[in-house]
């Protein structure tokens, strides 16, 4: 994958913390230059010092992902030089309990980090990428999608997941076609 070679670079959602940060330390290990992005400013820049040992350049990018001025920025920087070359959408909040008893107010708040956050924001990646014909998108979602009785996760996460799926492997199909015909 051209996208994960040294020199090029990736942009973490949720990196200041779990499954992104261990992202974030494994693509600079790699050689990638890292544009990190989460709410906490603090364990970013923490983060990106960390990194710098590893003789890469680490961006810290604090962003509220659930805030349409603070998304629109992380989108800029996906639009931006230098090229991302591949984009993480980790970053994601669990609101659990039965559909009812989660607060309507912390559904929505979990479908505009778990679903339109990482939608914009794959829409703004990929633009570039098919322009440059390179670059890749991974998308961490849960198999809580698969689970009834988590329904406010399984609202957001299947957003993720399947439609996401289904699209993607569309696109890649229509692209790979257009490319061995054009
Ligand atoms: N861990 C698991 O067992 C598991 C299982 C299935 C799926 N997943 C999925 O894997 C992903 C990462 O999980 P994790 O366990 O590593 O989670 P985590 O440790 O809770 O980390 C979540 C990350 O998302 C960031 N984040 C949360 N809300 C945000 C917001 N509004 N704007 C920007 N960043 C935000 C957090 O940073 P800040 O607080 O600094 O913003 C943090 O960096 C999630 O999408 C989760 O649904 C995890």
């Amino acid at each position: 994958m051209a996208q994960l070679e040294r020199g090029r670079t990736a942009l973490v959602t949720g990196a200041s913390a779990g499954i992104g940060r261990a992202f974030a330390q494994a693509l600079a290990r790699r050689g990638l230059d890292v544009v990190l992005v989460a709410r906490d400013k603090g364990r970013l820049e923490a983060l990106a010092a960390e990194l710098a040992g590893h003789g890469v350049r680490a961006e810290v990018l604090a962003a509220d992902l659930a805030q349409p001025a603070e998304l629109q920025r992380v989108e800029e920087r996906l639009r931006a030089e230098p090229a991302i070359d591949l984009l993480v959408n980790n970053a994601g909040i669990a609101a659990t309990g039965a559909f009812l008893d989660v607060p309507v107010a912390a559904a929505e708040l979990q479908l505009r980090v778990n679903a339109i956050a990482p939608t914009r924001l794959a829409h703004a990646a990929l633009t570039g990428m098919r322009a440059r014909r390179r670059g890749g998108v991974i998308q961490v979602s849960s198999l809580a999608t698969f689970t009834p009785s988590l329904a406010s996760i399984v609202a957001s996460e299947a957003q993720r997941s399947r439609m996401w799926w289904r699209s993607f492997t569309r696109w890649r199909k229509k692209t790979r076609a257009s490319a061995s015909h054009g």
